[in-house]
C-alpha cells in the first residue's frame, strides 16, 4: 500500500471509530469536513517516513502518531480561520468551518480533533504501552506552551516577536514533533530526528509566506495576501521576497543535511527536494530574481 492511501485510510478509522449514533450530527459532520478531503498530508507523510527509516516495527502505532499529527494540523486550520484570528472563509478550496457550519461548531470541531488526535495515539499502543508516554510527551509539547502550535498562535497576540520564533512554534513545532514520533513510534531514537523537523518546518512557513504573496486562491484554495492585510509577520514583509526566498533555500539545505545517515535517508532527501520544489517553484525563484536585477 502507498505511503498516502496508508494515511488516508489510518485517519478514516480514527474518525469512524467516533462517528457512533448518538452525537450530535453536525459536529461529526464539521469534523469530517475539517479532515476529508485533505491537504498536502506532509505532516503524517513525514511521521511515516520516518517510521519507516527506523525500521517501522509496529506500523499501527506509527499511523496512530501520524493521525494525530495530522489531526492536530486540522484542528490548528480550523481554529486559525475563525474570524478572531484570520477571518478566512475557504480552506483547501472549500468553505472553511467557520463559514460552513459557524464559529461555535468550529470552536468545538478544533477542540473535539485536539481530543481525538490523543484518543487516536492511546488506541494505537496495544502492541508497544511502554512507547505511549513518551510519545504522548511529543505531540503534546509540539501542540502546546511554550513551543507548541499553540504557543506560536499566541505570539499574534503580542506587541513585539523574533520572526523564528513565531514561525518554529507556529508551524516548526507540529513538524519537530512528526519526525520525532515517526522514530520513536517505530523504537528508534526521536531526538536525532527533531532538527529535521524543526528545519523542514520553518521552511514550510517561509514558504508559505512567499506563497501568499506570489500564488493565487485558485492554486492554494485559500484567501492570499492575508499576512499583509492582517499585518502579520511574514519572511516576504521581514526579507523582501528575494530573501524569504534565499532563507527558504538556506532552511531546506539545513533539513537536508539534518537527516541522521540510515538506510532511508535517500528517500528522506528526495522527499524534502520534491516538496521544495512544490512549494517554491525553480521558476518563481528565476523570476524573483530578475526582478531584483532589473
Ligand atoms: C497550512 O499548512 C498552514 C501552514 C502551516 C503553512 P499546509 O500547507 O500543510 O495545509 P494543508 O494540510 O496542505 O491544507
Ligand atoms: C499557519 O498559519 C499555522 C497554523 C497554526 C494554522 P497561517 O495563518 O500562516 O496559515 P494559512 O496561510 O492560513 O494556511
Ligand atoms: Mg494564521
Ligand atoms: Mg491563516
Amino acid at each position: 500500500m502507498d505511503t498516502l492511501t496508508r494515511i488516508e485510510q489510518a485517519l478514516d478509522a480514527a474518525i469512524s471509530a467516533h462517528e457512533v449514533a448518538g452525537g450530535p450530527p453536525r459536529l461529526t459532520a464539521a469534523i469530517r469536513h475539517a479532515v476529508f478531503p485533505g491537504g498536502a498530508r506532509i505532516r503524517p507523510q513525514l511521521t511515516l517516513a520516518v517510521a519507516m527509516a527506523c525500521g517501522d516495527d509496529d506500523p499501527a502505532l506509527a499511523d496512530a502518531a501520524a493521525v494525530a499529527l495530522e489531526l492536530l494540523h486540522c484542528a490548528s486550520l480550523v481554529h486559525d480561520d475563525l474570524p478572531c484570528f484570520d477571518d478566512a472563509a475557504t480552506r483547501r478550496g472549500r468553505p472553511s468551518i467557520q463559514a460552513a457550519f459557524g464559529q461555535p461548531l468550529a470552536v468545538l470541531a478544533g477542540d473535539a480533533l485536539i481530543v481525538l488526535a490523543f484518543q487516536a495515539l492511546a488506541a494505537g499502543a496495544g502492541r508497544r504501552p511502554e512507547r505511549l508516554a513518551s510519545l504522548v510527551g511529543i505531540v503534546a509539547a509540539g501542540t502546546g506552551m511554550p513551543f507548541g502550535i499553540v504557543a506560536g498562535q499566541a505570539w499574534e497576540c503580542e506587541p513585539r516577536v523574533v520572526l523564528s520564533d513565531y514561525q518554529r512554534a507556529k508551524t516548526g513545532a507540529l513538524f519537530a514533533a512528526a519526525t520525532e514520533a515517526g522514530a520513536q513510534a517505530a523504537g528508534g531514537d526521536g531526538k536525532r530526528w527533531r532538527a529535521l523537523g524543526d528545519r523542514l518546518g520553518e521552511a514550510y512557513q517561509v514558504a508559505d509566506d512567499i506563497r501568499d504573496v506570489l500564488s493565487d486562491p485558485a492554486m492554494l484554495g485559500k484567501p492570499v495576501g492575508q499576512d499583509a492585510s492582517l499585518g502579520r509577520p511574514s519572511a516576504a514583509n521581514q526579507l523582501g521576497l528575494d530573501g524569504a526566498i534565499r532563507h527558504f533555500e538556506s532552511l531546506v539545505a539545513g533539513a537536508i543535511e539534518a537527516i541522521p545517515e540510515c538506510a532511508g535517508a535517500s528517500r528522506l532527501r528526495a522527499l524534502v527536494r520534491m516538496e521544495s520544489e512544490r512549494l517554491v517553484p525553480k521558476a518563481w525563484c528565476d523570476d524573483v530574481a530578475r526582478r531584483v536585477v532589473a
